[in-house]
Formats: structure tokens, C-alpha cells, sequence
């Protein structure tokens, strides 16, 4: 006789998941689904993380921080109830054109701040050209989106709001202030309505709190020896060695606003000229900003073209020196690793993920 037991549990499990995950994600319901499969309702039990090489260890968060203080504009100080707002605004459709798609719609918690798609459709329906980037460390930077176009992460979630969302600022502000909930909530925080900049500056203060911090990698940094393995150990001193790694993704943040062609638009009918559309110049040609490695591991999949399906995928691009595109950085240059040590490396990348929780918040 056939044992059922097994699927029968097997389906318990993942409908209880997928009513899990549905409840939280309830007001996004109507934007696009990400592609890959809902993979966990709480970060902390995320497969990646699970499968990943540090043993549980002691969760009070690390102090000091790993990473040096966020700065804040002085024009836009942050304070518990403007990012507990600005959290609120970026899981709610109500800001988008359409009325059905938040910013959450590409950048989900579990998915590394994106997701999973190769390229993301808009809120008009209209395909972006370059892959959707974590929000992980986006604080840090100084240079926002793939070619550093924006300058201040204000900047940056006002174009999101109109070019990905599709809204016109000015008529979405009222709607939001006609919500009573949100319209205390703009007068405690900003003594005044709801308006284009007051959205804007809520959803930055919120966005940089969105940080990948208190890894294994940097327990074990901080003196707790047990908090990796060996080979995550012997990755590290190869990503710092000899794969040629930390060149460019330099801690703290494992990479940040610098740009380089790593040759990913070689041979493409209409290359992407990147980071040469801002400079107009020759070198930046094909050149895309460095993102940061922390947390890397949940954001499959990679580069700015998503190109590369998987992390390991990534790592072996990269390791191999990459297309020969006439403009690419001579620091990338086939490091002849053995797929030992590419698996090495993975485990370095993936003891760099963050294990903070996120709720989704009670939008009014
Ligand atoms: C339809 C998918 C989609 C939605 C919805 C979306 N984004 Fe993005 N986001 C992207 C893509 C794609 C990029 C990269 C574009 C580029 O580099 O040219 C990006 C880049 C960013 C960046 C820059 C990250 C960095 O470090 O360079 C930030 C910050 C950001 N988005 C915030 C937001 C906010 C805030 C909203 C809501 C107002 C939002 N996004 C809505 C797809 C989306
Ligand atoms: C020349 C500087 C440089 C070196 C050296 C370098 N990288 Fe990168 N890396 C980049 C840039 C720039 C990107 C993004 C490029 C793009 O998408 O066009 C990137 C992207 C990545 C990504 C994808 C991240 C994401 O979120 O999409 C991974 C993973 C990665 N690098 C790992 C490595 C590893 C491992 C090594 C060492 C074997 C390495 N890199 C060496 C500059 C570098």
C-alpha cells in the first residue's frame, strides 16, 4: 500500500505557509506576483538563511554595529514616527498611478529588498530595461540607481514614485491626506499635510533603516569564533586574496557607489551605455555601480541586466574575468579558481546575511 502520510503533510505545510505569506502581503495583492514561489512569511525561518553555514547562535544584536552611523539629512532627521509613516507608505498601492501597486511591488523583504524577476514590469505595464536592485544599505550610498543618476535618496523615491509607479505626485498627495489615519500621522510628523515632499521624506527616513547588518561573518569578526564554518573562513580569505574580490566590493558594505564595466554588455544589439549616460564619458561606457554583497544571497537574480540566475552563477562570472569587453576594468581578470573555491566564496557571500525581522505594518 502507497504511504500517503508524507504529501499529505507536505501540502498542510505549504498551504499554512501560503496563508501565512497571503495575510501578510494582503495589500499588495493585486500588483504582479513575484515569479519565484512565496519562499517564507518570517525572514528568520527564510531557506536561504536556514541552509546557510553558521550555526544558531546567540540573536541579541551585535554591538557595536558592524556599520558606521546612518547619516540623515539635515533638511530630513529621522524619528520613530517618520519611518514607522514611510514604512506604511512604501507597502501602500493607494501611492501608485493605478491604485494597485506599492513600491513593495519590486522590493520585497524576503526577496532581498527585490523580486526574483529578471526585469520588472511598472505600474503602467511598461518592462524595465535593468534588473530591480536591493534597497538593502541603500542609505549608504551616495549614488543612486544602477548608473548613479540620482544623487540624494530623496531624489531617487521621487523619480521611483512617478517612473515606476506611474503617479503624478501632486494628485496622489491629497488622497493620501484625505485618509484621516495617515493625516494625523503627517501632522505629528511633520506639523502639516501630507504633500509630494512630505511622502517623499517619510519614505527616504524609512529606507534607511532597511539595513543588512549583524552577519555571522561580522559575529565572527567581533570575536565569536563558532558564528561560521571553515569554509566560510577559507572563502573570506580567498574573496580578500586570491579571487580579487575586495578590490571592489570593500567592506563595511562589500561594495557601494563606485562603477565599473564588468563586460556583461558585450555583444548585446543595443548595449546599455550605464554610467556613460551621466559622465558622457568614453571610460564609463558599459559601466554599472558596484552593489553592496551584504545579504546577497536572498536577492537571486544578479547584475543589472539579471543575467545571472543564481549567486553561484555570479561568482563564476565574476571569478572567470568575465567577457572581454574592450572597456572592462582591469581589475577583473580570470582568477582560475576551482569549483571548490567557488563554493567557498558562496559560503563567504551567504554568512554576510542579515538575520533582522520585518512585519508588515497595518496600513489606515
Ligand atoms: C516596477 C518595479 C519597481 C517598483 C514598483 C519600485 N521600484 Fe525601486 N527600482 C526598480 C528598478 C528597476 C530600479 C533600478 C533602475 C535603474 O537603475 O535604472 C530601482 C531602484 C530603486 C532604488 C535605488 C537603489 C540603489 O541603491 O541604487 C531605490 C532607493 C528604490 N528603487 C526605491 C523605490 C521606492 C521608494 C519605490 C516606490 C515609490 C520603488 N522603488 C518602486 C524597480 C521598482
Ligand atoms: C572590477 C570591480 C569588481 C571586481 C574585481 C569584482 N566585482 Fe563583483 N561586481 C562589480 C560590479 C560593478 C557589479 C555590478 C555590475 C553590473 O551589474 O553590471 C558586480 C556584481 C557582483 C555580484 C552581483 C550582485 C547583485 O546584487 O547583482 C556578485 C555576487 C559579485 N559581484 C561578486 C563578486 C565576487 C565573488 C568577486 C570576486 C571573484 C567580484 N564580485 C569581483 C564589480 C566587481
Amino acid at each position: 500500500m502507497i504511504d500517503i502520510r508524507y504529501p499529505i503533510a507536505g501540502l498542510i505545510v505549504a498551504a499554512s505557509l501560503w496563508i501565512l505569506y497571503d495575510r501578510r502581503n494582503q495589500v499588495v495583492e493585486s500588483s504582479p506576483a513575484p515569479v519565484q514561489p512565496p519562499i517564507a512569511a518570517s525572514e528568520a525561518d527564510s531557506p536561504v538563511i536556514a541552509a546557510g553555514t553558521a550555526p544558531a547562535i546567540d540573536l541579541a544584536p551585535l554591538r557595536p554595529s558592524a556599520l558606521p552611523p546612518m547619516l540623515h539629512p539635515d533638511d530630513n532627521p529621522a524619528t520613530p514616527e517618520k519611518i514607522a509613516l514611510g514604512k506604511q507608505l512604501f507597502v501602500d498601492p493607494r501611492l501608485s498611478g493605478s491604485g494597485t501597486m506599492a513600491c513593495q511591488g519590486c522590493h520585497y523583504r524576503h526577496l532581498g529588498w527585490t523580486d526574483g524577476r529578471t526585469l520588472s514590469p511598472k505600474d503602467n505595464g511598461e518592462l524595465n530595461t535593468r534588473h530591480t536592485p536591493s534597497l538593502y544599505n541603500t542609505g549608504y550610498q551616495t549614488a543612486w540607481y544602477w548608473d548613479g543618476r540620482a544623487t540624494s535618496l530623496e531624489g531617487q523615491v521621487l523619480a521611483a514614485w512617478k517612473a515606476q509607479i506611474n503617479a503624478d505626485p501632486e494628485q496622489v498627495a491629497p488622497l493620501i491626506q484625505a485618509v484621516p489615519g495617515y493625516a494625523v500621522q503627517f501632522e505629528t510628523v511633520f506639523g502639516g499635510p501630507a504633500t509630494s515632499e512630505t511622502i517623499v521624506k517619510a519614505l527616504a527616513a524609512y529606507l534607511r533603516t532597511k539595513n543588512s547588518d549583524d552577519s555571522p561573518w561580522d559575529r565572527y569578526e567581533m570575536g565569536q569564533a563558532g558564528a561560521v564554518t571553515p569554509e566560510v573562513i577559507a572563502g573570506q580569505a580567498l574573496f580578500v586574496g586570491k579571487a580579487g574580490c575586495v578590490a571592489c566590493h570593500s567592506p563595511p558594505h562589500y561594495g557601494n557607489s563606485t562603477f565599473y564595466n564588468i563586460g556583461l554588455e558585450y555583444g548585446k544589439e543595443t548595449p546599455d551605455p550605464g554610467r556613460f549616460n551621466v559622465t558622457k564619458n568614453e571610460a564609463d561606457r558599459g559601466a554599472f555601480k558596484t552593489p553592496s554583497l551584504r545579504s546577497v544571497a536572498l536577492s537571486a537574480p544578479y547584475f543589472h541586466d539579471g543575467s545571472a540566475p543564481t549567486l553561484e552563477l555570479a561568482i563564476r562570472y565574476m571569478a572567470s574575468g568575465g567577457n572581454p569587453d574592450p572597456n572592462k576594468s582591469d581589475l577583473l581578470v580570470d582568477r582560475d579558481l576551482t569549483d571548490a573555491e567557488i563554493s567557498q566564496l558562496g559560503a563567504f557571500l551567504r554568512a554576510l546575511t542579515s538575520r533582522e525581522t520585518w512585519d508588515m505594518p497595518e496600513i489606515p
